[in-house]
């Protein structure tokens, strides 16, 4: 079982994939909890370049195959490993989030990446998606406040976070079976109960 977490800025993607991640720990699964970019050691190194520093540090071509690069050694060296061995994977953000943002919204050409993506893979995809959908207002402010020097991207214009926004419910619209859209304005405690409900027919 792999799920992926996406969304934009401050949805609270991060708090959720860790809530799944408990709640599944409870229930006696072995359960790796993960995050793109990053998830080992190279990745986490990948992740700081991409991370911090001045919004247009690099064009988008050199950002995309930076991603895609941590996504290949996180998906050899962890997330491939674990899936075999029957273990559930929880990632906070991964392919889908290179489609958005390098893709849809900065104009990378999506059959590439998918092509790169597919090699990596093998065209393995999630099983399921929890896309947590909030207006990128609220979003940016709650991702500005906190103590965090990884802000390149929070740094981008709100068209930008609302382009990214739409890209993501397009996605969903696009793969109906596989993305189960969540409302970001409700509260935490709702968003984990209709998670977990969903996630429950899965395992
Ligand atoms: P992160 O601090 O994890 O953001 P958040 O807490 O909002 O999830 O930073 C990840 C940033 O990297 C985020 O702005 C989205 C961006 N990103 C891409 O542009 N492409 C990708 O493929 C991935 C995985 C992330």
């Amino acid at each position: 079982m792999f799920i992926t977490f996406e969304g934009g800025e401050g949805t609270g993607k991060s708090t959720q994939a860790k809530l799944l991640h408990d709640f599944f720990v409870e229930d006696g699964f072995d359960v790796v909890l993960t995050r793109e970019p990053g998830g080992t050691p190279l990745a986490e190194e990948i992740r700081k370049v991409l991370l911090t520093g001045e919004p247009g540090k690099m064009d988008a071509m050199t950002e995309a195959l930076m991603y895609l690069t941590a996504r290949a050694d996180h998906w050899a060296r962890k997330i491939k490993p674990a899936l075999d061995a029957g273990k559930i994977v929880i990632c906070d953000r991964f392919h889908d989030s290179s489609l958005v943002y390098q893709g849809i919204c900065k104009g990378v050409d999506i059959g590439l990446l998918n092509v790169i993506y597919n090699g990596i893979t093998h065209g393995q995809v999630p099983d399921r998606t929890y896309l947590i959908d909030l207006a990128s207002e609220i979003g940016i402010t709650r991702s500005l406040s906190r103590e965090n020097s990884e802000t390149r991207f929070e740094k981008m214009n709100l068209e930008f976070h609302e382009k990214v926004r739409n890209a993501f419910l397009e996605l969903a619209h696009q793969y109906p079976d596989r993305y189960l859209i969540l409302d970001g304005t409700l509260s935490v405690r709702e968003i984990q109960k209709k998670i977990e409900e969903d996630a429950r027919k899965f395992v």
